[in-house]
């Protein structure tokens, strides 16, 4: 028999001599995976109960390990657990220390099962549970974004297409349209969880396992719907990983545009939110300055999170079944794009919780840009029954003649509105305002005022029945 401690203790038994230090170092995941020990241990315990439920290992073999596990988890959260690196993993650091302290009963725990299965249990639960923190912190995010919609239903704004002052619209409504689409994020996350939610455990190295295993058992400790039903798939799947950053990634553009928006509407030239001293920051040589770095730095870092989601993807697409050690290269990505998820939805509730938007200066510029030149087309469809191609023309030579004369529209005066077009009448002066022009898109899912305090009545209400985060 071999010296285990110049080759390796867990796998030694053929190995005459140890790995060169390279070898070493490309090897080890244990400087990052160690972030798996909550649920490695949880799924050691789990395993170590069912084999002794089954017969497998005695009932004193179990509980000794089930203790030793805690004891270990113990000083992994006390930080004098002593990690090394020759130890390759967080698998073989946790059962090599049980050994040191319960002796031989932790040789027992790894029976009828691998480390492929035990990798692939602890990815799916931290993954889980970084779904339900997605959630928990989406939710904050909409409760922040519901309370500016709160406060401004009916302050009007310019809404835009490319940029350009399109038609007035409402901050509530603004505001509003993030919440649908944090709220379909939620809803991501949510769809990803329910589909992770099966175990590999038991799957052992790929074949399954000649020992009378209860996979549901340990299935159900550890929260699973039901154990998976292929031992191959459940070594080699990393989908549910890809679903983790896939969701991340959208939601994480999603975070980016607001952030965008935020930069944009905090400059000199739009005016339209300032931000607390909290969430800004000055430069060190123009006095005058306050920068809405924590608004960039969101919109920079979440580009990792699409990074991490392509290199795993890149990782997975050429593997064969079922599992390569390429695959230790899955926990990085995610553990840096979920860092940078949860910093950036953190970020975001704080920033929208905090910034105050300017109601005058955003009903200046919802004025601005002939914004209401549709409504005048619309009143001459309705009003004159004009074909709508009609309207849009002669509209278009009203919107000419006030910029030639560099005045806006609700400002041109009856009879010049009457050269263009001579059916027009005062009733026109009734629905060139801004505000007349938000208050008249009823449509469902429209700007109208009473249409958002609707929408944010709905949503309160939803997300009131939630448990509180
Ligand atoms: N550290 C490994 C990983 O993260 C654990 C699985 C190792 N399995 C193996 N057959 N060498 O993927």
């Amino acid at each position: 028999m071999s010296d285990t401690t110049s080759s390796n203790a867990m796998w030694g038994g053929r190995f005459a001599a140890g790995p060169d230090a390279i070898m070493e170092a490309i090897n080890a995941s244990i400087g990052f995976d160690q972030r798996l020990a909550k649920q490695d241990i949880e799924g050691s315990r789990a395993h170590a109960a069912m084999l002794a439920a089954q017969g497998i290992i005695s009932d004193d073999d179990a509980k000794a390990i089930r203790e030793g596990l805690l004891t270990v988890l113990s000083e992994i959260e006390g930080g004098t657990f002593p990690f090394k690196t020759e130890l390759e993993d967080i698998h073989m650091n946790v059962e090599a220390r049980l050994k040191d302290i319960v002796g031989e009963p932790a040789g027992r725990l790894h029976t009828g099962r691998s480390r492929n299965d035990q990798v692939a249990v602890d990815f799916r639960l931290w993954v889980r549970d970084q779904c339900d923190a997605a959630e928990v912190a989406l939710t904050a995010l909409m409760r922040a974004l519901l309370g500016q919609a709160d406060d401004g239903a009916d302050w009007v704004m310019p809404g835009f297409t490319h940029l350009q002052v399109a038609q007035p619209v409402t901050w509530g409504h603004h505001m509003m349209a993030y919440v649908e689409m944090f709220a379909r994020d939620r809803a991501r996350f949510a769809d990803a969880r329910a589909r992770m939610n099966e175990s590999p455990l038991g799957a052992a190295a790929l074949a399954g396992t000649s020992f009378p295993l209860d996979r549901q058992m340990t299935a159900t400790a550890l929260g699973f719907d039901r154990p998976m039903a292929n031992s191959l798939d459940a070594v080699a799947a990393r989908d549910f990983a890809l679903e983790f950053l896939s969701a991340a990634s959208i939601c994480a553009m999603h975070l980016s545009r607001l952030a965008e928006e935020l930069v944009i509407w905090s400059s000199a030239q739009f005016r339209f939110v300032s931000m607390s001293d909290r969430w800004s920051t000055g430069s060190s040589i123009m006095p005058q300055k306050r920068n809405p770095d924590a608004a960039e730095l969101l919109r920079a870092k979440l580009g990792r999170i699409f990074g991490a989601n392509v290199a795993l993807m890149t990782v997975m697409k050429g593997l064969p079944l079922t599992y390569s050690k390429d695959m230790q290269e899955d926990k990085e990505q995610v553990f840096d794009a979920a860092d940078n998820l949860m910093l950036g939805l953190a970020a975001m509730a704080g920033m929208v919780a905090d910034m105050k938007a300017r109601p005058d200066d955003l009903r200046v510029a919802a004025a601005m840009g002939f914004s209401t030149a549709t409504d005048l087309a619309d009143w001459l469809v309705r009003e004159l029954g004009l074909p709508f191609r009609d309207a849009h023309h002669v509209t278009g030579s009203l919107v000419a003649m006030a910029e030639t004369k560099g005045i806006d529209l609700p400002d041109l005066s009856l009879s010049d509105m009457r050269s263009v077009h001579d059916g027009i009448t005062d009733a026109i002066f009734d629905v060139l305002g801004v505000d007349n022009s938000v208050r008249s898109r009823t449509s469902y899912g429209g700007t109208a005022p009473d249409n958002v305090r609707a929408q944010i009545a709905r949503w309160t209400d939803a997300l009131g029945k939630e448990v509180k985060s």
